[in-house]
């Protein structure tokens, strides 16, 4: 055989392999879980004395930017109904539930000086109810809901946010960290920061807000590794997300670009935390952009020395949220004009059409995407020891039957059961999501749950759909066909 056939040869057995599912059993101590978030499952928005947060004040202000109007007001009633939602967790048999605290109901001002009881009183019995039935707390401690008083403050774009996020914390370290031996600082700092439109979190300026939750994030780190961790003995870190950059071409330009993408992406957040300061290529590129538009400094604020080091090295394990993949086209420079992200990072990304697609129009179905990914974060980052926080795909609830949810939580896995044989450190994995719930600025329409919820009845009633026999079976037997190998 020719060279040029033998390597065909190897390549189509490749793509084969990569077709068919890893029938190797996960590691015995592989944790699995179902994830949720505060706002998009709890409702009872103003009960009991919790505070307004920023998606209350922005869904009664401007009902128009949700799709039917929708909010988060009632969302699924996991307020009331959390044991609904335990049994549902009980029936999955998943090794750890994440879920993240309401600042609002916590502290309804925002600051430690008000703390609200029956707040407290409530995660306090969610997290007995999960410990009484062998479910571990996996504990985000904000996720998107920052209370409306802290955004009138200025919100992220104010370091005074971040002293109030110190406070918060600690508070919550004291509350429940006996309970809760792992806990997310921020999920998905990127999408707090927007940089594609005003709808999440609205109105803030990118750079600045990312540089304040980098340092709030590590306050928060040394603030459990100084006082709480010798007694409470859990893990700290932050879930930050990125798709996966496939280079379009194998073009050297493409390639760049699809490096120069992650490390806009991920490594905006992660390199100061897994390495160092911000990553070299975000630094050149804004500086050298930010005095071309006139500016005397770049636009991308930069840590001190001291700083550097002491944001470095704060996490316990790394959390990663993964959907997608991308494909990555160099581009012309955008000449100077407008100080924008997306020109700063200079590329263009797409998904070709014969990519399957689902509900959601940006989530392709790519399982290849997430072994690059996990390689790319062994390499780049150390080879770190990686919970995968939040991994899914969308329905339109048209049918319980959600057989794609199944092709798609087979294929990831399957893929992140590969990844492990490739030495990558995975340690755990998360479903997005454990129901249907309150998809920002989609509402209801864009469902990512094992569980269907029925939002049209008061009860909420919860019923299973075909993914939860098979997620079952997984988290049981460790095995994603009928029979694994050892
Ligand atoms: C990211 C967010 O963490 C979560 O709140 C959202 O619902 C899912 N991904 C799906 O978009």
């Amino acid at each position: 055989m020719s060279l040029r056939g033998f390597i065909f040869c190897c390549l189509f057995a490749i793509s084969i392999a990569q077709n068919e599912t890893n029938n190797k059993l996960f590691p015995e101590d592989f944790l699995f879980g179902a994830a949720t978030s505060a706002y998009q499952v709890e409702g009872a928005w103003n009960e009991d004395g919790k505070g307004e947060n920023i998606w209350d004040r922005y869904t009664h202000t401007h009902p128009e930017i949700v799709v039917n109007n929708d909010n988060g007001d009632v969302a699924c009633d996991s307020y009331h109904k959390y044991k609904e939602d335990v049994a549902m967790l009980k029936e999955l048999g998943v090794d750890f539930y994440r879920f993240s605290l309401s600042w609002s109901r916590i502290l309804p001002t925002g600051f430690v000086n008000k703390i609200n009881l029956p707040g407290v009183t409530y995660y306090k019995n969610l997290i007995k109810e999960l410990k009484d039935n062998g479910i571990e707390p996996l504990t985000t401690i904000f996720h998107w809901d920052l209370p409306q008083p802290l955004q009138d403050l200025g919100g992220w774009k104010s370091e005074f946010v971040v002293e109030a996020y110190v406070e918060y914390a600690r508070l919550c370290f004291e509350l429940f960290g006996d309970d809760v031996k792992y806990w997310l600082t921020f999920n998905e700092p990127k999408q707090i920061c927007p940089i594609v439109s005003g709808i999440l979190s609205p109105g803030i300026g990118e750079y600045i807000c990312g540089h304040h939750i980098l340092k709030a994030h590590a306050r928060a780190w040394h603030i459990y590794d100084q006082e709480f961790r010798a007694t409470q003995n859990g893990k700290v870190s932050i879930t930050i997300d990125s798709n996966w950059q496939e280079p379009a071409s194998d073009s050297d330009e493409d390639i760049a670009a699809a490096e120069r993408s992650l490390q806009f992406t991920y490594g905006w957040y992660a390199n100061a935390i897994y390495n160092s300061d911000y990553p070299e290529i975000m630094k050149t590129r804004i500086a050298e952009r930010s005095l071309a538009e006139g500016f005397n400094r770049s636009r991308l604020p930069s840590f001190t020395d001291e700083e550097i080091s002491y944001i470095s090295g704060t996490f316990d394990f790394m959390g990663t949220n993964m959907y997608t993949s991308y494909l990555v086209e160099a581009m012309d420079e955008v000449p100077i004009g407008d100080p924008n992200y997306n020109y700063d990072l200079g590329v263009k990304t797409y998904q070709p059409d014969d990519w399957e697609a689902c509900t959601a129009p940006w989530l392709r179905l790519t399982p290849w995407g997430i072994r690059k990914f996990l390689n790319w974060l062994k390499e780049t980052y150390n080879n770190p020891a990686i919970i995968i926080t939040e991994n899914g795909v969308v329905d339109d609830g048209s049918t319980l039957e959600d057989d794609q949810r199944v092709r798609y939580y087979r294929d990831y896995l399957s893929n992140v059961r590969s990844a492990i044989e490739d030495g990558v450190n995975v340690i755990g994995y998360t479903a997005w999501s454990l129901m249907d719930n309150f998809e920002w600025q989609y509402g209801y329409t864009q469902k990512y749950g094992l569980f269907h919820v029925d939002f049209d009845d008061i009860n909420r009633t919860r019923t299973p759909k075909t993914s939860v026999a098979y997620y079952k079976k997984v988290v049981e037997t460790h095995c994603l066909v009928d029979t694994c190998e050892e």
